[in-house]
């Protein structure tokens, strides 16, 4: 198959992951990078060896780029997107999909008038601990799926971030930030939301940057900082997630799923490794399964390259436009159901995305 060439905008803290995809998979090849301060661009096609770095408008004009990674920050996703699509280039971004359910349309809207496909992180839902996860799940070790508890539980990123602002402004803050991961994870795990309700607070007003180079710097927080979600799945199953940058310790799951004749628990959503545990009702204790996928390391990137395959074959690709849309969706709605204090139907929805195949050769994503 012919590598799928690929230009990535946005050369920040993120692109190292991605700029190397093409060393970890046959399907593609990134040929050049820009960023709107050129000086990164060209540092980061020198630390990976990339053919090319130049400017934005540039990189859209090059023909042999088929798809564009955006990796700027969430702010500009949809400007990026939007672009690309009309330069004819396929479309991936980084999460969130967008900042707005209605920016995120726009993009959906343009991508489906130019016949072109949009993608989005995450992708680690495609690591050997998701898909191994979502094997176990779908091979009814737990019965029907009845509920899941997902809990993101941190303090921020402004003590190691170079550049943290943008998580507590519009379009950041823990739920915009860390639940694509989770409501990713429990999409590709349970299917699509239909009804949700929120609530939301601010525990710390201003946060004082500890990280270098902008120790001291105090940040405005325009975002509630502490969010939770109260779902309801379109397959009857109901749950809780729990997203936060305001707590110091916990000691709660990552995600859990509960069934019928058991208990599911899922690796971190924001990596690519680890094992799923499963307790079966009767059973004395934990079982540890054993990976039944491939990619359990740093992967990100595979989204990109499972666009690269369906481009070849015409089948769908998994870390899609639509279930990102969803992810959006229910993110943003879980913030006015909190400020009108309501329930919200959904009106997105998305098909779970096919397992990826078992016992693939390494490098590759299709038998
Ligand atoms: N840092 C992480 O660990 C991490 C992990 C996973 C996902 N992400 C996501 O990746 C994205 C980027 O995060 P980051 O940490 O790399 O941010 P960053 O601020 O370090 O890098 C963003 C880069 O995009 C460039 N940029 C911004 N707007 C642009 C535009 N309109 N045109 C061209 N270049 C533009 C900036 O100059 C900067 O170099 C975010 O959406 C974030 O949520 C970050």
């Amino acid at each position: 198959m012919p590598r799928t060439k690929v230009g990535v905008i946005g050369c920040g803290n993120i692109s190292g992951a991605y700029l190397a995809m093409g060393q970890r998979f046959e399907a593609v090849e990134v040929v050049a990078c820009a960023d709107m301060l050129p000086e990164r661009a060209r540092a980061k096609a020198e630390e990976f060896g990339l053919p090319r770095a130049c400017g934005v408008e540039e990189l859209l004009a090059t023909d042999e780029i088929e798809i564009v990674a955006n990796l700027t920050i969430p702010h500009a996703h949809a400007e990026v997107a939007l672009a690309a699509l009309e330069a004819g280039k396929h479309t991936y971004a980084e999460k969130p999909f967008a900042v707005t359910r209605d920016e995120g349309r726009r993009v959906l809207e343009l991508a489906e008038a130019k016949g072109l496909l949009v993608g989005c992180a995450p992708d680690t839902f495609l690591g050997a601990g998701g898909q191994t996860a979502r094997k176990i799940l779908d091979d009814g070790w737990i019965g029907e799926p009845i509920g899941c508890s997902a809990h993101m539980m941190s303090h921020g990123h402004e003590s190691w971030h170079p550049d943290p602002e943008f998580y507590y402004k519009p379009g950041g803050g823990p739920m915009f930030d860390m639940g694509p991961y989770y409501l990713t994870a429990l999409v590709n795990l349970l299917g699509p939301v239909k009804r949700l309700t929120g609530s939301a607070t601010v525990t710390f007003p201003q946060r004082t940057i500890t990280s270098q180079p902008k120790h001291g710097t105090v940040i405005e927080v325009e975002v509630p900082t502490h969010v939770n979600g109260l779902l309801q799945f379109a397959n009857g199953a109901v749950g809780t997630i729990a997203t936060t940058f305001d707590v110091w310790a916990a000691q709660l799951p990552d995600i859990e799923i509960y069934g019928t004749e058991g208990t599911l628990s899922v690796p971190n959503p924001n990596s690519f490794g680890g094992s799923p545990r499963v307790r079966r009702a009767q059973a004395d204790g934990w079982t540890d399964f054993p990976q039944s996928h491939l990619y359990a390391e740093q992967n990100r990137g595979i989204g990109v390259a499972d666009m690269a395959h369906a481009l070849r074959s015409g089948r769908p690709h998994r870390a899609s436009g639509a279930l990102a849309f969803h992810v959006l969706d229910i993110m943003q709605s879980i913030h006015e159901a909190w400020e009108q204090g309501a329930w919200r139907d959904l009106d997105s929805t998305c098909e779970r995305p096919a397992l990826l195949p078992v016992g693939l050769r390494p490098g590759t994503l299709d038998d």
